[in-house]
C-alpha cells in the first residue's frame, strides 16, 4: 500500500521510517516532510496548509492510508476532509480532537465521566479568574483554553505570576482566541509520564510508557519547549500503575468519547501525573507525541502500517502490537542556539554519517543548494539509541550526538537522568 505522513518534524520522520519498514508498504509520501524524510520517502510539493489539496494529492496518487502527525491539522479538520471524500486517514475527527484543542472541553469531559484529573474551574473573564486565584492561593496552574503551541500553561508559585498569566492570555490575547477562556487548575505533584495508545473508536492498545523533558535547561530549568528528549519504557510506570491507568483513564475515555458521539480513532496521548493519590490526567493530546514517538516507535516489534490500517478499519487487534523485550530507547534532541526563543537557520550540519548505529530522526532540517543538510528550525535532530538498559541507551545517544555538529548546537545533558538514577540506586 501507499502511505502518506502529514507533518515535518522528528515525529513524522520516525513515523515515515517505521511505516517504510512494513512489507505491506510500497511507497511513503511526506507532506511536507523535512530533509531527513526526503531520504526515505517522497516529500510532496503541495501546500500543506490546504487540506483539500492534500486530499486531492492522496486521491490522485492512490494513497491507501494517511497518518497525521501534528495537532493543528487535526484541530483544523483534516480527517473530516479526507473522510468526506472516502479517503482512509489515521487520526481523530475535529470533534474527537477537541480533547486537545479545548482544555475546557477536556476538563468538563473528565469531570462528567469521573476520569481522575486536577481540580479546576473555567473562567471567561479576567476579573473572576483572578478572584479565584486570590481565594485559592499558590501554587496554581493557569491554562489558555485553546492551542498555544505548548506555551499556554503557566505553573505559578506566586500570585503575581498567576495574575500576569491571566492578563497575558485574556487581556493582551498573546495566544489570540485561545485565550477567550482560561482553565485554572489545582497544582499536581508527582512525576510525569506520557502514555500513547492506538485507538480504533471502540478500544485502545497502549504503547510503551515514555518520559519527555519539556524544559530547555538541565534539571528541568528555563522555559518550556516542544520537548528536548525522551526515553522509553519509563520504569516508574509499573504494571500496577499501568493497569490502573487503563481501567480508570484509558478505557473510560474511549467509551465516553463513543457515548459523546465522537468515537476516537488515532493515537490518544495521555499526559499523566503520577501523584500520591494515583495517576491523574494533566492533558490529553490526540496524536503521537514529539519526541516520545522517536523513542517509542523503534521499540515496536510489529508492523505500524498494519496497526494503523486495523485502527481505521475499527479492528485493532491487541495481539498484533508487540514490543522489543529488554530494550530501552533514549532520544536526545539537538536544537538551535536560542530555541525556544529566536534562533538562526541555514547552518550546515556535519557528522551525520559519524553516528554509528544510532538512529537519526530529522526535525528542522532542509537541504541547501549543494545538497548538504542545513538547519531550518528550533529542534533540529533527534539522536536515538537502543540499549539493553538505560545506561547503555543513554551513553549511546550521547556518544552519537557528540559527533554531530552545527553552529550553535545545543542539547540537554541530563536526558533520562531520573531513570539513570533509579537504576543506579537499585
Ligand atoms: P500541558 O501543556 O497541559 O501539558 O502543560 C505543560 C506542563 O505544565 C505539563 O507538562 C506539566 O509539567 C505542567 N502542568 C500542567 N498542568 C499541571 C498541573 N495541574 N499541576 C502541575 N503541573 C502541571
Ligand atoms: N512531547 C509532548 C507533546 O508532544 O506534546
Amino acid at each position: 500500500m501507499k502511505i502518506m505522513v502529514i507533518g515535518s518534524g522528528g515525529r513524522e520522520h520516525a513515523l515515515a521510517w517505521k511505516l517504510s519498514q512494513s512489507l505491506l508498504v510500497s511507497k511513503v509520501f511526506c507532506c511536507p516532510g523535512n530533509g531527513g524524510t526526503s531520504r526515505i520517502a517522497e516529500n510532496t510539493k503541495i501546500d500543506s496548509g490546504n487540506y483539500h489539496a492534500i486530499a486531492d494529492f492522496a486521491a490522485e496518487q492512490e494513497v491507501d492510508l494517511t497518518v497525521v502527525g501534528p495537532d493543528a491539522y487535526l484541530a483544523g479538520g483534516v480527517v473530516d476532509v479526507f473522510q468526506e471524500r472516502g479517503l482512509k486517514i489515521y487520526g481523530p475527527t475535529k470533534a474527537a480532537a477537541r480533547l486537545e484543542w479545548s482544555k475546557a472541553f477536556a476538563k468538563e469531559f473528565m469531570k462528567k465521566y469521573r476520569i481522575p484529573t486536577a481540580g479546576f474551574e473555567v473562567f471567561h473573564d479576567a476579573a473572576s479568574a483572578k478572584q479565584h486565584i486570590r481565594e485559592t492561593g499558590v501554587p496554581i496552574v493557569v491554562k489558555a483554553d485553546g492551542l498555544a503551541a505548548g506555551k499556554g500553561v503557566i505553573v505559578a508559585t506566586d500570585l503575581e505570576t498567576a495574575y500576569q498569566a491571566v492578563d497575558r492570555m485574556m487581556v493582551e490575547r498573546v495566544f489570540g482566541d485561545s485565550g477567550t477562556a482560561v482553565v485554572i487548575e489545582e497544582f499536581l505533584e508527582g512525576e510525569e509520564v506520557s502514555l500513547l495508545a492506538f485507538c480504533d473508536g471502540k478500544s485502545a492498545v497502549p504503547m510503551l510508557p515514555a518520559q519527555d523533558h519539556k524544559r530547555i535547561g538541565d534539571n528541568d530549568t528555563g522555559p518550556n519547549t516542544g520537548g528536548m528528549g525522551a526515553y522509553a519504557p519509563a520504569s516508574i510506570f509499573t504494571s500496577v500503575v499501568s493497569e490502573r491507568v487503563i481501567r480508570e483513564i484509558l478505557n473510560p475515555t474511549i467509551e465516553a468519547m463513543r457515548d459523546e458521539g465522537c468515537p476516537f480513532v488515532g493515537t490518544l496521548f495521555l499526559g499523566l501525573m503520577l501523584t500520591k493519590d494515583g495517576p491523574k490526567v494533566i492533558e490529553y493530546n490526540v496524536r503521537f507525541g514529539d519526541p516520545e514517538t522517536q523513542a517509542v516507535l523503534p521499540l515496536l516489534d510489529s508492523d505500524l502500517a498494519q496497526i494503523c490500517w486495523d485502527a481505521v478499519s475499527g479492528k485493532l487487534n491487541p495481539e498484533s502490537v508487540r514490543w522489543k523485550r529488554d530494550t530501552v530507547a533514549v532520544c536526545v534532541v539537538a536544537a538551535s542556539a536560542g530555541y525556544p526563543g529566536k534562533f538562526a537557520t541555514g547552518k550546515i550540519i556535519n557528522g551525520l554519517d559519524q553516528t554509528g548505529d544510532a538512529l537519526i530522526f530529522h526535525a528542522g532540517t532542509g537541504l541547501n543548494g549543494n545538497g548538504a543538510f542545513v538547519t531550518s528550525g528550533g529542534r533540529v535532530l533527534n539522536l536515538v539509541y537502543l540499549g539493553r538498559n538505560i545506561h547503555e541507551a543513554a551513553a549511546g545517544a550521547y556518544k552519537a550526538i557528540g559527533n554531530v555538529s552545527f553552529e550553535g548546537v545545543y542539547y540537554r545533558k541530563d536526558i533520562a537522568g531520573r531513570e539513570l538514577k533509579r537504576f543506579t540506586m537499585s
